[in-house]
């Protein structure tokens, strides 16, 4: 196996290439002045099997067609099996047909994919399992859920509770309740369809004067945690602290979200940023190499 280092996860896939202690394979990429994305191996992947490391967050359009260009150039090489590690994969939140007319951005993306030659594909923490499914390809979720309940744990809030912001992310609470031990709950979430507005309807559980973490798959505009941040606020939490796999955290949102009372936001190095505090690479070097021998 070799790790391809794709140009939006230089750090990460340096770091599995170092703990599987597979050889690693550059990139050289650039952009042409008319926006258009140029990629090239920098070295053979003749009869390898090839693990390309690349998320597909923002510019997700710009990073989706490096992997694809990638994927497609060590095909065209020669490369035996070609795994695309995708930590974030972009469009996974339109799952579904919610509004007449739409597509399933997400199946389409995996028909992408596909097409240009990666025969299996491994994400984090995708927003529904369900529509790996439906892919043609072999496609996993792992879940950084253990990681992230970890690092609080070696921070000494053990027993703090563990909510997810709407039901879909429950099972995402009920794992870091595991690790961390304390109780856990879940939110009930609605969003309209057509102008965006996220109502989320209070329930009452036993937070008061405790610490409690809100974990989900995403933070992007922070009105979710903002929303949840206030009902355990209000339920008289002592602490809050955010965390989340993919963060996003576009705009002002991090503002939004200390603004709502929330000490700290984490993530992972899934979404490369200021808030990734816990690193992807033992779990998904874990992973391929469980793959490889196995
Ligand atoms: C959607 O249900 C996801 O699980 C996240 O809750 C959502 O993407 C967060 O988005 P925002 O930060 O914009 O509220």
């Amino acid at each position: 196996m070799k790790v391809i280092i794709g140009p939006a996860s230089k750090e990460l896939a340096t770091k599995i290439a170092d703990l599987t202690d597979y050889e690693k394979i550059d990139v050289i990429s650039k952009k042409f002045p008319d926006g258009e994305v140029y990629v090239r191996l920098g070295n053979n992947v003749k009869g390898e099997n090839i693990a390309i490391v690349q998320t597909t967050s923002p510019p997700q359009n710009d990073n989706l067609l490096q992997l694809a260009f990638i994927a497609s150039a060590a095909k065209l090489a020669g490369a035996k099996k070609i795994i695309a590690i995708t930590p974030y994969l972009a469009y996974a939140r339109q799952d579904k047909i919610f509004l007449q007319g739409e597509n399933r951005s997400i199946e389409t993306i995996g028909n992408i994919l596909k097409s240009s030659g990666i025969d299996e594909i491994i994400t984090v923490n995708i927003h529904q399992e369900e529509v790996l499914k439906r892919f043609t390809i072999p496609a996993k979720t792992l879940s950084a859920i253990p990681l992230i309940a970890n690092y609080f744990k070696k921070r000494g809030y053990n027993e703090a509770f563990s909510l997810a912001p709407d039901k879909g992310a429950r099972y995402i609470a009920g794992q870091a309740k595991k690790v961390l031990g304390g109780e856990f709950g879940h939110l009930e979430k609605h969003r309209d369809r057509y102008t965006g507005k996220l109502s989320v309807s209070k329930k009452s559980f036993n937070v008061k004067g405790k610490t409690a973490i809100i974990f989900d798959d995403i933070i992007s505009t922070g009105g979710t945690i903002v929303k949840a941040a206030k009902i355990l606020l209000d339920l008289g939490a002592a602490r809050v602290f955010a965390a989340c796999v993919h963060p996003l955290l576009i705009g002002d949102a991090e503002d939004r979200i200390l603004d709502a009372g929330v000490e700290e936001v984490i993530g992972t190095d899934s979404v490369p940023s200021r808030f990734s505090k816990v690193s992807l690479s033992p779990l998904i070097s874990q992973e391929i190499k469980a793959q490889e021998s196995g």
